[in-house]
């Protein structure tokens, strides 16, 4: 059941309330739902109306080696990604956050919307195996900080806690050590 909220203050800035609120609310909409397509979908659509200058939230999710389109809001994006390539290919392969704060800086990058500027891809883990990357993407330059990488890690913990992960979805629990790192 989704229960109606209180909008977050919009004159607050202190990031640590905001992230917390958004925690609240995270909490609120996955209350007796563990589903991984709604948890991840509602996920998208609660930064992307949450968090301000944003024109894209979403994720894509490991199939084998590559990262495919999953549940996100924003214009429509290019719905396959291999091993490597951009941001999120680059995120998934490291396991870990980029932060790209000027888009026409980062080599590889891939253009989905011609008005982002900024960008951050950070690593969708289950139990410490990878399941895809949440990507956030905005028109201003140097939109994200360390701050905001922390604090949506540990949202995407939140999430990732009180959500069941088809075996299919999660990347092979022990690569050999030669492999990338999924
Ligand atoms: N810019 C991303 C591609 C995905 S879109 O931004 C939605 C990248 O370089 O991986």
């Amino acid at each position: 059941m989704i229960r109606q909220t209180t909008p977050i203050a919009a004159a607050t800035h202190d990031k640590a309330q905001q992230y917390a609120q958004l925690g609240e609310r995270l909490s609120q909409l996955m209350h007796g739902q563990t589903d991984f397509i709604a948890n991840i979908s509602n996920f998208a659509a609660l930064l992307f109306n949450s968090l301000p200058q944003l024109n894209w939230a979403g994720f894509y999710l490991l199939h084998g080696t590559d990262l495919v389109l999953g549940p996100f809001q924003g214009k429509p994006a290019c719905s396959l990604i291999a091993s490597g390539e951009g941001v999120c290919g680059q995120a998934a392969l490291k396991r870990a956050a980029v932060l790209v704060p000027d888009v026409r800086a980062f080599p590889g990058h891939i253009m989905c919307d011609e008005a982002s500027r900024s960008e951050m891809v950070l690593p969708l883990l289950k139990d410490g195996r990878l399941v895809g990357v949440l990507d956030l993407d905005s028109p201003d330059l140097s939109r994200f900080d360390a701050a905001d990488s922390e604090h949506i890690q540990r949202l995407l913990q939140q999430l990732m806690a009180g959500t069941t992960v088809p075996e299919s979805r999660l990347a092979p629990a022990s690569a050999p050590a030669s492999a990338p790192a999924w």
